[in-house]
C-alpha cells in the first residue's frame, strides 16, 4: 500500500491506540511523511516496541484518564515545542447484547472512546488555538452511524464521537482548527473474531476488509494543511459498506 503524499516535516502528531491496528499504521505513515510522531497506547510493552520499528516516541498512558491526557501533552509540548495533529484512534470492546451489558461494560466503553476523543481535544486546544492551527482526527464507527446489534455501548459511544465531531469542528473552526472523523473498516484484531460467514456482510460492496494502511491514507488527507476547508465530516473509509 502506497503513501498519499502529504508533507509533515516539522509536525508532531500524536496518535491514540498505536500499538497496532489502524493506529500503528497512521504512525507509520506520518512517520514516513516527516512527522515527529508520539504513540500513545495503554499497552506500554507494545508500544514501546513499535515504536522502535519506526523511530517514533512511544508513551504508555490511558486515553480514559485525565492525568494521563494531560501528561502526553505536557510532555510532548515540551519536547517539540508544537502539536499540529491528534488523532484518535484508542479503542476497545465489551460486546453482549444490551440486556447483558454490565455498568462497567457500558462506562469503560463510553470513557475510552467519547471520553478519550473529549480529554485529548480539550487537552491540545489552548495549544491549538495559541498556534491558530490544529488538525484533529477522530475515529468512529459503522455502529455509531447505523447501529450494530450486541454493542449498545460502543454504537453510543461512536455516535457520540460524531456529535462532538460536528461540535469541535464548529466551536474551534476561527482558530485555524478543523475536526474531522473517519469511520474505517479494516483488517485488525477488532475484526478477526467475526466469523467468515458474517464477512460479506459486513463488508459492503467492495467486499474485503481494507489493509489499514488504506485508513492511514485518507486520515493524512485530512490531516493535510491542504484539507483547510473540510469540517465537520464523517468520511466513511469502508468499501461502502454504510451506504
Ligand atoms: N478495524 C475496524 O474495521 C474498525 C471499524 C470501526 C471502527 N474502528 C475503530 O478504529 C479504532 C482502532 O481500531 P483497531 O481495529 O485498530 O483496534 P485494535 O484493537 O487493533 O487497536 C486498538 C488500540 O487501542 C489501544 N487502547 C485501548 N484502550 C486504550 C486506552 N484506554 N488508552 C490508550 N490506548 C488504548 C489498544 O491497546 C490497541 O493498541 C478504534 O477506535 C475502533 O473502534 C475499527
Amino acid at each position: 500500500m502506497g503513501n498519499i503524499n502529504y508533507d509533515f516535516t516539522g509536525r508532531t502528531v500524536i496518535v491514540t491506540g498505536a500499538a497496532r491496528g489502524i493506529g500503528l499504521e497512521v504512525a507509520k505513515h506520518f512517520n514516513n511523511s516527516g512527522a515527529d510522531v508520539v504513540m500513545v497506547d495503554f499497552d506500554g510493552d507494545e508500544v514501546k516496541q513499535a515504536a522502535e520499528t519506526i523511530d517514533a516516541t512511544a508513551v504508555q498512558a490511558d486515553v480514559s484518564n485525565t492525568d494521563d491526557v494531560e501528561r502526553v501533552v505536557q510532555d510532548t509540548l515540551q519536547r517539540t515545542g508544537r502539536i499540529d495533529v491528534v488523532v484518535n484512534n484508542a479503542g476497545i470492546l465489551r460486546d453482549r447484547v444490551l440486556w447483558k451489558l454490565t455498568d462497567e461494560d457500558w462506562a469503560q466503553v463510553l470513557n475510552v472512546h467519547a471520553g478519550g476523543t473529549f480529554r485529548f481535544t480539550r487537552a491540545v486546544v489552548p495549544h491549538f488555538r495559541a498556534q491558530n492551527y490544529g488538525r484533529i482526527i477522530n475515529v468512529t464507527s459503522y455502529s455509531g452511524i447505523r447501529g450494530n446489534r450486541g454493542q449498545a455501548n460502543y454504537s453510543t459511544a461512536k455516535a457520540g464521537i460524531i456529535g462532538l465531531t460536528k461540535t469541535s469542528a464548529k466551536e474551534l473552526a476561527a482558530f485555524g482548527i478543523t475536526v474531522n472523523a473517519i469511520s474505517p473498516n479494516a483488517a485488525t484484531r477488532m475484526t478477526a473474531s467475526i466469523p467468515e460467514e458474517k464477512v460479506s456482510e459486513v463488508t459492503g460492496p467492495i467486499a474485503r476488509f481494507a489493509d489499514p494502511a488504506e485508513m492511514a491514507n485518507a486520515i493524512a488527507f485530512l490531516a493535510s494543511e491542504e484539507a483547510g476547508y473540510i469540517t465537520g465530516v464523517v468520511l466513511p473509509v469502508d468499501g461502502g459498506v454504510s451506504m
